[in-house]
């Protein structure tokens, strides 16, 4: 048993509807078996558990683990890849990347890197794009299970467009994939999600094998691409005529419901966003992906009116790194610069997207997301080095709320010194 005694920002309340940010200076979190037990003083803490070790963690600011809707692992070498929008930043830098991982050692190697990149930047919980290789899935996941992270993921399937070593068959999509979910959904902290990489690299069979799986696997998630890019867009409607929109592409398919986060959503009708409302369905919002790939400005506040659920993700490699601090600053930038008029976000509003609303979206708000008694304990601990500017402005910070943007303005995974999921460190 432990008591972590520390200084805790989380957001259980969520300000988007009246919330605000929870801070305390000096809390002790009893931690038995990975579960938080008890949230209270440090004396109480101690009195009612004399034998428990403490961990004093007063030096830095202890935040739920971060948690990442969208995230490519073939795109870990990828990142970094400036100047070209989606389709030819696809052609010329993620797919041949991504070819290459039909060569086991090689898929193996960036599996690896892949989860020190999340772990480094404090994320636990992910919503992970895979390969469009099952033995790299294999592979992935055998790591994924080894590391203890919180991760769903799924063979990336298309069947028309891409290079053809990227392309599969509707039949050999699921017996891969069936075999992949026997093997690995509901392990430990795994889950499977069906996932077709876009409609516009998928026919309608593949796309309703897909739904088919989800009919006959209850409890696996979906997830895909939906309304990044103008082009994207423009091609999608060409290939699905009878689609009343690029959202209907997934919904006639059968892969579209309440475990179906989709990334980016740039450019949605009133209409899709309803309907994802209706469905329960949750965007992934990627703003350095968006920037990066100048793909237009994410429409939270239509997001919000409409009721659709909305996480942060960092979209490596598309994104440029791991760290949902800077995906969160990057998010607020947007905002303020959106000419149709973006929502002004709070520093707490920033730690909500990049924590309880990724619980949310992952529907594992039961566990994790804040740092509650009855919740696992899956956290970062954030201590910059002393005389860094992210030190001295946590010194001088004028409040908690005013400390947690300087976090989301200067932290780097360089500024996290250890992390755990279920009460296990996984960095430190
Ligand atoms: N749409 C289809 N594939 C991808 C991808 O790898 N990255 C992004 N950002 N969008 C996509
Ligand atoms: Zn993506």
């Amino acid at each position: 048993m432990f008591i972590y005694r520390a200084r805790v920002f989380d957001t259980p309340t969520d300000p988007f509807s009246g919330g605000s940010l929870r801070s305390e200076s000096d809390v002790a979190l009893v931690v038995d078996d990975g579960l938080i037990i008890a949230r209270t003083d440090f004396a109480s803490a101690t009195a009612d558990h004399p034998d428990a070790e403490v961990v004093d963690l007063r030096a830095g600011v202890l935040i739920p683990g971060l948690i990442d809707t969208h995230v490519h692992y073939p795109q870990i070498r990828a990142i970094g890849y400036l100047g070209k929008p989606l389709l030819d930043w696809l052609d010329h830098c993620a797919l041949p990347e991504e070819a290459k991982l039909g060569d086991h050692d090689y898929a193996s190697a960036l599996a690896g890197e892949f989860l020190t990149g999340l772990t480094s930047a404090g994320t636990t919980s992910a919503m992970v794009f895979g390969s469009h290789f099952a033995t790299a899935m294999d592979t992935f996941f055998t790591q994924a299970a080894e590391v203890g992270l919180r991760i769903t993921s799924g063979l990336v399937t298309s069947d028309t467009i891409l290079p053809e070593p990227l392309l599969t068959s509707v039949e050999r999509s699921v017996s891969e994939s069936q075999d992949l979910i026997d093997r690995w959904h509901g392990k430990g902290h795994l889950r499977y999600a069906v996932t077709p990489r876009f409609s516009f690299s998928a026919g309608q069979e593949l796309l309703a094998a897909g739904g088919q799986l989800v009919a006959d696997n209850p409890g696996i998630w979906v997830t895909s691409h939906l309304n990044e890019n103008r082009d994207e867009i423009a091609g999608v409607a060409e290939k699905f005529p009878e689609a009343l929109d690029y959202l209907d592409t997934y919904d006639r398919a059968g892969l579209l419901n309440r475990q179906t986060i989709l990334a980016h959503n740039v450019h949605p009708s009133d209409r899709e966003l309803a309907r994802m409302a209706e469905v329960g369905a949750a965007s992934a919002h990627c703003p350095t992906s968006n920037s990066n790939l100048a793909s237009g400005f994410f429409p939270l506040r239509r997001h919000i009116e409409a009721g659709v659920r909305v996480a942060l993700g960092s979209d490596v490699g598309a994104g440029t790194g791991f760290s949902l601090f800077k995906e969160g600053v990057q998010a607020y930038f947007m905002q303020q610069l959106d000419p149709s008029g973006g929502l002004p976000l709070s520093s707490a509003h920033l730690l909500h997207l990049a924590t309880a609303a990724g619980a949310e979206a992952l529907e594992l708000s039961d566990q994790v997301g804040d740092l509650s008694e009855g919740k696992r304990f899956d956290a970062a601990y954030i201590q910059p080095t002393e005389g860094q500017p992210l030190a001295v402005g946590l010194e001088h910070a004028s409040s908690d709320n005013d400390a947690l943007a300087k976090i989301f303005a200067m932290g780097t995974p360089a500024d996290i010194a250890q992390v755990w999921v279920d009460g296990r460190l996984v960095k430190g």
